[in-house]
């Protein structure tokens, strides 16, 4: 039985004393207790791989936030991992992959599906020992990088502004564009579908390069697999965000999530215009806005909330930055909890 069940209220339609909150990137980057736990293993990949201490540092916000649900501890990199193509994450520098995807013959050798999918028990068993340690406490949300993100990494071989290399792949070749989605869109399914298996409660596809392409090209490649992916999911509920795709608001809502993610970029009055009162939102407080004083921070967070409405979960609209004040971000977490509508 969950203690706390107000995400899982919201996201199935229910009316609400106040919005949950729990912010994306919050297992890891702001704790010391995760730069502790990190720092005892030999770099990023070994801690992902650890299912003990992955629900360790799952759990901490938890404890130290006091944040509405937990999200697994893990990467979208491991995706492309069980597909064939291996990654690293370069300290201070972000993700690399000594090896990428060049021709249609490099994505024929990748594998997919169930059998790349089951490779990857190291998160089932993080899942597994999370969903046990947690008890209850808060839901534990699961999550995978949406195809086109991943195709982003697997193309590029590491972090970018413009992710020109694999949007000119779009261009340039878009039937093995279409063969790679095909196979990532195959991977992602069964891969949350375990994830579920082995206690997710809710799954949140994270879409964070979508911002780069335009209406067209997100409509073409990538609206379809988002629809595949979403229609596959029956059993729990799923967050779709795609960052910086405002230009496809109403393509992510005719998707029917149970609840769409958003980033700063959209006005709460132009969001709730295109999707209406009934969706269920979540986002989108800049994070650089904890930066700034909690007086001005209260505020708005109160005209974020205000201007939702119900229907809405409480979170950043991207990830939190690894340098932002401790304390602003507990206070942010227990204003909204002392919200009521
Ligand atoms: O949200 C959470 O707290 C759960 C854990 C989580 C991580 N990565 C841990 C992590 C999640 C949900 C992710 C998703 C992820 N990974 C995304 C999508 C979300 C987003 O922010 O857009 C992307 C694009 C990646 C790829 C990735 N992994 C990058 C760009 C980096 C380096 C920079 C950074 O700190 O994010 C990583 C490494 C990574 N993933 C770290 C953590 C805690 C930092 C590793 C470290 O140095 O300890």
């Amino acid at each position: 039985m969950l203690k706390n069940d107000l995400l899982l209220r919201t996201l199935n339609g229910e009316t609400v004393e106040r919005p949950p909150i729990w912010l994306m990137r919050q297992a890891g980057r702001i704790l010391p207790q995760y730069r502790k736990v990190r720092a005892s293993l030999d770099g990023f990949v070994a801690l992902v791989k650890n299912p003990d201490l992955a629900a360790e540092v799952t759990i901490q916000p938890v404890d130290e936030l006091d944040v509405d649900a937990a999200i697994i501890f893990s990467d979208i990199l491991v995706i492309p991992e069980c597909m064939g193509l291996h990654y690293e994450l370069i300290e201070k520098k972000g993700p690399f992959f000594p090896t990428t995807i060049h021709t249609r013959a490099d994505i024929e050798k990748l594998d997919s599906g169930k059998q790349a999918a089951e490779r990857l028990d190291y998160v089932y068993q993080a899942l597994a020992n999370t969903s046990q340690r947690l008890d209850g406490r808060v839901p534990l949300i699961g999550f995978a990088g949406a195809p086109w993100t991943l195709m982003c990494y697997m193309i590029e071989g590491q972090g970018s502004k413009t992710f020109s290399k694999a949007k000119s792949f779009l261009y340039r070749e878009p039937a093995a564009s279409e063969l790679l989605l095909d196979k990532l869109t195959e991977t992602i399914i069964e891969y949350l579908k375990l994830k579920i298996a082995n206690g997710a409660q809710v799954l949140q596809v994270f879409d964070s390069w979508s911002g780069v392409l335009d209406q067209k090209l997100y409509k073409k490649f990538m609206i379809p697999r988002l629809r595949q992916i979403r229609e596959a999911i029956t059993e729990v509920p799923v967050i779709l965000f795609s960052k910086g795709a405002w230009f496809a608001l109403d393509e992510i809502a005719a998707l029917k999530p149970n609840a769409i993610g958003l980033d700063w970029n959209i006005e709460p009055s132009y969001a709730r215009s295109i999707v209406g009162d009934h969706q269920v939102v979540q986002g989108n407080l800049d994070p650089c806005k904890l930066y700034g004083s909690v007086a001005d921070l209260e505020l708005s967070v109160e005209e974020m909330i205000k201007s939702f409405g119900r229907n809405h979960i409480v979170n950043l609209g991207h990830g939190v930055y690894p340098d932002t004040p401790l304390d602003h971000v507990k206070h942010f977490v227990s204003f909204v909890k002392g919200y009521r509508y």
